[in-house]
């Protein structure tokens, strides 16, 4: 069937297209239909089923006879070291710690926090939480203390898992003294933590707090899967919205596999037994959905990659990993790529390695500029495929689904929407738009499987964020437009969010950061744009009258500041002082204004500008600091 006719049948009768879609993961009880929409606008999907994802990831292909398939390859360049575990040794890796988490009081519907970087056991853990029903939440370890403190309390966690340390170029990252201080931050404490013990920064434990991974699963019974219903929460994964607070994006279980096991053949082209590379992190959405339960609930090995592609040691690491461990499918975000060309622009290192088992290249987490597209169509010739999704969506709402047909590519776009997303664009009344206007992008409802049911605990921020503003859709955040053949395109964003190298960010979040400094009286922080990371924040900060310090020693504590609350992610490392913001009269600073200016665009004097003369004062600031780059 044509990508065309999926489309269309998953329109005409969603109900028999994700039943059928459902048949293709195990269930202790199936579930008896798929949408549940009793509550609308809140729907759910595969409420009855009853199944455990730990099972379908790992269990059942030990059951179907494929014990000795490798699940996970894990390379280091970092440590300089490779390992491979089979189905079966992870089956018996998870039974152990899930024993463990059991035997400590950790029950179905519990919350565990995991704090770990790219080491196989981040897996484990993840996996061993949902073998007994309870509900993980993994925390990206370039996060600083206080974002993992508001995270403990948001979602109240028995117990966290964490590794001794991580390992970035240059520096090893302590964690432990991290989840010290997020502790004692935190009002709500878990009741114990089990540490993974890195040799590179062995932790310090708290006797009676703090378990040894090893020590702890020694005298553990293995524990068997537990069946959860198809709208147990699986997991809640915190991402950036408007303030500082993060928003708990909730994964129900039955619609998540069920859409991400649909997804690998159909949109990757993947067979199981293939090996699967999401060069991304376990922290983010990407890592959740393509380092563990895409690829391991499909069958395939997952590739755990603990490096950056530059550095580790060269820009040669990736065409090193696709040889050696015979990748067939890399995923990731363009700013690697960017990252790739600009150390080998004529990608000389590419010829040193035999990337034949390499069929396809997919990029998503920010926009994917042309040249990179097509300096990768170029050098390594494979389709490069651009898609376009969300930590609220889970998986691709608009894609190019090679498993079902290779579509005509159209250079910056990500090309055409998934089966079950009824993408539009509309006006700022919630009108559709014409084909090739732009507008806001929405998604009718219901959402398709797997997508967020709620927000952790928030019922009413989901509902506000999302569902208010175009009745009966949701709201992406993006803007964009659709062409004449169905072909999206993503401009910008509609809210306070940037993406610095793939990473999601809240300018909000920052801004928040920096208004607590003593000395300063207001503040704006926007994206602005950069060749390697696509966006950087920047800063604009308003002294108070009174203050006796030098602008550079406040802009230096600024900076600092927000790599201690927020965290290295951020990369907050350019502000400037001014004397005022660009405001509309009614008190609305104009940070649109702001980038076209930083960026070097046209803008149109905004009518309802209250001074237009500061404006000038701004684009003096960004020339002191060389912007427009
Ligand atoms: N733990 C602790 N610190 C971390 C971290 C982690 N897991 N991940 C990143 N950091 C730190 C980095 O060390 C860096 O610190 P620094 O300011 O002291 O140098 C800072 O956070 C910013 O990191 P990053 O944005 O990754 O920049 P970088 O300069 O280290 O690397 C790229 C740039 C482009 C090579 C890298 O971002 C990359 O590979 N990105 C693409 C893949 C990806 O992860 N995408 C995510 C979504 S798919
Ligand atoms: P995250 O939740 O971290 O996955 O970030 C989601 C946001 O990243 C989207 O709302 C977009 O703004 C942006 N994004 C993700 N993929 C793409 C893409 N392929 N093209 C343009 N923007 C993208």
């Amino acid at each position: 069937m044509s990508y065309a006719d999926i489309y269309a049948s998953a329109k005409a009768d969603p109900e028999t297209f994700w039943m059928e879609a459902a048949g293709a993961i195990d269930w202790t009880i199936p579930p008896s239909k798929a949408l549940s929409d009793e509550n609308a606008p809140l729907y759910e999907w595969f409420a009855d089923g009853e199944l455990n994802a730990c099972y379908n990831a790992v269990d059942r292909h030990v059951e179907a006879g494929h014990g000795d398939r490798l699940a996970i390859i894990h390379d280091s360049p970092m440590t300089g070291t490779v390992q491979k575990i089979t189905f079966a040794d992870l089956q018996s890796r998870v039974a152990n710690l899930a024993g463990a988490l059991l035997e400590k009081g950790v029950e179905a519907g519990d919350r565990v926090i995991i704090y770990m970087p790219m080491v196989p056991e981040a897996l484990v853990a993840m996996l061993a939480a949902s073998r007994i029903g309870a509900v993980h939440s993994v925390v990206f370890g370039g996060f600083a203390a206080s974002e993992l403190a508001v995270r403990i309390d948001d979602c109240t966690p028995k117990c966290i898992i964490a590794a001794s340390c991580g390992l970035e170029p240059g520096r090893v990252v302590a964690y432990k003294p991290l989840l010290d201080a997020a502790i004692e931050m935190s009002s709500h404490k878990p009741g114990f933590t089990v540490v993974f013990q890195r040799p590179e920064a062995e932790a310090e434990m708290q006797p009676g707090r703090d378990f040894d991974w090893n020590a702890v699963q020694e005298a553990a019974e293995p524990a068997p899967c537990v069946p959860v219903k198809g709208n147990h929460p699986h997991y809640i994964l915190y991402t950036s919205g408007t303030t500082g607070q993060p928003k708990g994006v909730v994964r129900h279980t039955g619609g998540h596999l069920v859409a991400l096991n649909w997804t690998m053949r159909n949109i990757y082209d993947m067979n199981p037994g293939e090996v699967y590379w999401a060069a991304s992190d376990v922290g983010w959405v990407v890592g959740h959905s393509y380092i563990c339960y895409g690829p391991l609930t499909f069958g395939c090995t997952t590739l755990v990659f603990e490096g950056k592609p530059v550095g580790t040691p060269d820009a040669g690491t990736f065409w090193r990993v696709i040889e050696d461990h015979k990748v067939k499918c890399l995923f990731t975000a363009p700013t690697a790529f960017r990252a790739i060309k600009r150390e080998d622009s004529k990608g000389a290192l590419i010829g040193d390695y035999d990337l034949s088992s390499l069929e396809s290249l997919f990029l998503a987490g920010e926009r994917a500029d042309p040249d990179t597209i097509e300096w990768a169509q170029d050098k390594l010739g494979v389709p490069v495929i651009d898609h376009w999704w969300q930590t609220e969506t889970g998986y691709a709402i608009a894609a190019n689904p090679l498993g079902i047909e290779n579509l005509q590519v159209k250079i910056g776009s990500p090309s055409v929407a998934m089966p079950g997303y009824d993408v539009q664009i509309l006006d700022e009344g919630g009108h559709p738009m014409a084909p090739g206007e732009l507008g806001a992008i929405a998604i009718k409802l219901p959402l398709p499987p797997g997508t967020l049911p709620t927000l952790w605990n928030a019922e009413e921020r989901f509902l506000s964020s999302y569902l208010t503003h175009f009745p009966g859709f949701y709201e992406t955040g993006d803007a964009g437009m659709i062409d004449d053949d169905g072909y999206l395109y993503i401009m910008a964003r509609t809210d306070d969010v940037i993406n610095v190298a793939g990473h999601r960010l809240s300018t909000g979040a920052m801004e928040e950061v920096l208004a607590s400094h003593p000395d300063v009286a207001e503040c704006a922080v926007i994206g602005v744009s950069d060749a390697l990371k696509g966006q950087m924040p920047m800063g604009f900060l308003c002294m108070n009258s009174d203050t006796e310090k030098a602008d550079s020693d406040v802009i230096a504590e600024c900076v600092k500041l927000v790599r201690e609350k927020i965290g290295p992610v951020a990369a907050f490392k350019l502000a400037t002082v001014v004397q005022r913001l660009p405001k509309t009269r009614s008190g609305k600073i104009l940070r649109g204004t702001m980038v076209k200016i930083a960026d070097g665009e046209d803008y149109k004097m905004p009518a309802t500008i209250d001074d237009p003369v500061i404006l000038d004062e701004i684009t003096e600031a960004l020339a002191s600091m060389g912007y427009p780059a």
